[in-house]
């Protein structure tokens, strides 16, 4: 059995369950798998086997995940919020093999050089992860190779498709407007803040690397690894412990999304022994409540949902972090094959788009990282300037936001004319609001009780108020802008200087320089109105399971272990106990580097040192 489907025929007993098959589980099922033959391992993934899917290997088509309808998500409905308009928001994230890395925007970015520092862990600085980071990639474009990794599994690269020409144009819009434009934003160089040409997980010839395909399928499909075992579509209900407190094993159930007849297999429980230890690798927002189901949670949360205590970790699901995301879309002259929105609007064929390549496009060739002036920051107030003094300005490492560009309206295509656009991601990247997720009963298919956080704290709606205004200004420089696309902007008063614009030539035809918008506080206040509305995930869910002290809220120590409890760790992005400034792949897969090194030294592998030739050098 190395890739089962909803139950694992003849598996009784493993040494290693992995619960998630996502960035983190694969990096570290791929990394055991290969360094002791002999060591059974087990990955049990909720959702589908993610290899042949044409959605997930060609970059263009990432957005048909993000519909409603889709299978390979996992949604998380939240409360309703006051801060967000009243609405019950829902939160993707990637539910099948490879996790968030076979459906996200493959955009490469490390965190800062002062992020992994700041967790203030032994084994965990920067100096420390770099190693890891370098470890997992094999990377082909600008930067040291004191920095970059030439024979990891995962291939990032820099000459897959891009549309050069509006790339030009957006680093040109952003150098009028002062910030540095840097050859490689991921060196973790103190200080580097600025715009590059991004990297993505995307092969050379246009096709997405993600997890599983960089350190699971390989294994699976030689003849060398029949110790390593996936199941997919099997959701992981609780952890099973022995009378000592040790993890014994898990409960699945068949995910009946998969199944034909659900009835048949609705109520099914099963289970699977571990040997050596059990791993818990769910997501941020998966994992919290695999561990609640567990027993191994707040007192309060397990009595409400009737399950007996095991461990009293108060900080399970609390914590919950995400980047705040916005996308503003901009109207634009340019070509049907210079935009992905004649694919998205139905009217380019996805054989037409594998002919000119654009199948081969994640629509982004643009990312930044930028903090606000002193000035800036006087103009957002005396509460957010209270709050710059106190988190960002001593630490001139530390962006406020990331800026992404994307060659196309994101969202409902039946919504715009059929035209092209481009599109302005805005993310907060330290957001001083905090959410949590905890269980509402002792079954996987219990909703849980979720609570974003977003926009709780006044500060974060600053940093929006700030992205849009720079979004803005960059836009306005660009020579492909024609003004903005109402739907996606707020309503400014009529007679205001920051009304809408509809423009059949760009404002830089005359040659002259800009003046930035002058924004009342009316205006700011249309845009925060917007922003409630409209403000979303970017998909970068962490911190529900911190990486600290159990007496300051913390659920894993430093080797990853679960307080109160044996032979159970967590590996995936819920055990960052700060945030990090970058989009957050990257991190997860050094997590998992570092998680499966860990394990390896534990069970007396080589580990790092080790020369593993299996998964290195599979990339091509
Ligand atoms: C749409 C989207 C776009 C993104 N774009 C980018 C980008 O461009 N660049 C970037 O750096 N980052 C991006 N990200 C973020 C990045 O992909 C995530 O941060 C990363 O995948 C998190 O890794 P993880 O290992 O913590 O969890 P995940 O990768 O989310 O894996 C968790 C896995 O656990 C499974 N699971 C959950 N519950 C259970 C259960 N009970 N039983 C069994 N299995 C379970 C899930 O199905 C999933 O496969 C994006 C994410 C999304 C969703
Ligand atoms: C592994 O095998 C699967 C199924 O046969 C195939 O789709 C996939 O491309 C292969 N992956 C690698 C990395 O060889
Ligand atoms: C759980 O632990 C917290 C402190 O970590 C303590 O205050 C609380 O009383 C404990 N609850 C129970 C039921 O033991
Ligand atoms: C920032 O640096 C100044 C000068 O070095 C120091 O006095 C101050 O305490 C620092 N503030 C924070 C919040 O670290
Ligand atoms: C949040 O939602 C859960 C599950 O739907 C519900 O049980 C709970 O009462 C809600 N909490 C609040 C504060 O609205």
């Amino acid at each position: 059995m190395p890739i089962a489907n909803k139950i694992a025929p003849g598996l009784d007993e493993v040494d290693i369950i992995i619960c998630g098959g996502g960035v983190a589980g694969c990096v570290v099922a791929g990394r055991l798998a290969a360094a002791d033959p002999e060591l059974c391992i087990l990955m049990i993934e909720g959702g589908e086997n993610n290899a042949g899917n044409p959605t997930v290997c060609h970059p263009a088509l990432f957005p048909t995940h993000l519909t409603p309808a889709s299978k390979t998500m996992v949604w998380y409905k939240a409360n309703k919020s006051e801060h967000l308009a009243e609405r019950e928001y829902i939160l993707p994230t990637g539910g099948l093999l490879g996790g968030g890395s076979s459906v996200n925007a493959m955009l490469y970015s490390r965190p800062n050089k002062g992020d992994f520092d700041a967790w203030n862990t032994p084994g965990w600085s920067t100096a420390d992860m770099l190693p890891y980071m370098r470890k997992l990639e094999t990377y082909k474009g600008p930067g040291g190779p004191e920095f970059h990794g030439n024979d990891g599994p995962l291939e990032v690269t820099f000459d897959a498709k891009r549309i050069r020409k509006t790339e030009d144009d957006f680093l040109q819009a952003i150098e009028q407007l002062g910030y540095p434009i840097i050859d490689d934003l991921s060196d973790t160089v103190p200080g580097h803040l600025g715009f590059e040409r991004v990297g993505k997980t995307v092969s050379t010839d246009g096709e997405r690397r993600d997890a599983a395909t960089a350190y699971v399928h390989p294994l699976l499909n030689d003849s060398k690894h029949p110790n390593l075992h996936v199941l997919c579509e099997s959701k992981v209900n609780r952890v099973l412990f022995d009378e000592t407190k040790r993890a014994v094993g898990v409960e699945y159930a068949p995910n009946p999304e998969y199944t034909v007849i659900p009835s048949s297999t609705e109520r099914l429980r099963l289970t699977v022994r571990a040997r050596k230890m059990v791993i818990v690798s769910c997501g941020a927002l998966g994992t919290p409540l695999v561990l609640e189901r567990s027993g191994v949670g707040s007192p309060d949360v397990l009595k409400q949902a009737s399950i007996p205590v095991v461990a009293n970790v108060s900080g399970v699901g609390t914590n919950y972090q995400d980047h705040h995301f916005m996308l503003w879309p901009f109207k634009t002259n340019l070509a049907p094959c210079e935009t992905l929105d004649a694919l998205y609007g139905g009217r380019m064929s996805a054989e037409e788009a594998g002919v000119n390549g654009l199948i081969g496009y994640t629509g982004c060739d643009v990312h930044g990282k930028y903090r606000p002036s002193e000035q800036e920051v006087k103009e957002l107030g005396p509460d957010f300037e209270k709050h710059w003094q106190a988190e960002f300005r001593n630490d001139s490492s530390k962006p406020l936001l990331i800026m992404a560009s994307f060659n196309t309206f994101i969202g409902d295509h039946s919504m715009v004319p059929a035209e092209a656009y481009f599109t302005i991601g805005s993310c907060s990247t330290y957001p001083h609001s905090r959410g949590h997720i905890h269980i509402t009963g002792p079954d996987w298919e219990d909703p849980p009780e979720f609570d974003t956080g977003f926009f709780s704290e006044d500060v974060d709606v600053k940093m929006q108020i700030f992205g849009y205004k720079v979004a803005r200004e960059v836009a306005r420089r660009t020579a492909l802008y024609r003004g903005e696309l109402p739907l996606g902007h707020p309503e400014f008063p009529a007679d205001s200087r920051a009304a809408l614009v509809d423009l059949d030539t760009p404002l830089t035809a005359s040659g002259k320089s800009l003046e930035k918008i002058k924004y009342t506080a009316e205006d700011d206040q249309a845009i925060e109105k917007y922003l409630r509305k409209h403000v979303g995930t970017t998909w970068h869910s962490m911190a529900t399971c911190a990486m600290k002290p159990r007496s300051q809220g913390g659920v894993v120590d430093k080797d990853l272990n679960v307080f109160g409890v044996q032979g159970l760790k967590v590996v995936d992005l819920s055990i960052c106990p700060k945030n990090v400034g970058a989009n957050t792949q990257i991190t997860a897969y050094t997590i998992g580097e570092k998680g499966a090194d860990i394990v390896m030294q534990e069970l007396g592998l080589a580990g790092a040192k080790q020369e593993d030739g299996q998964l290195n050098g599979h990339a091509h």
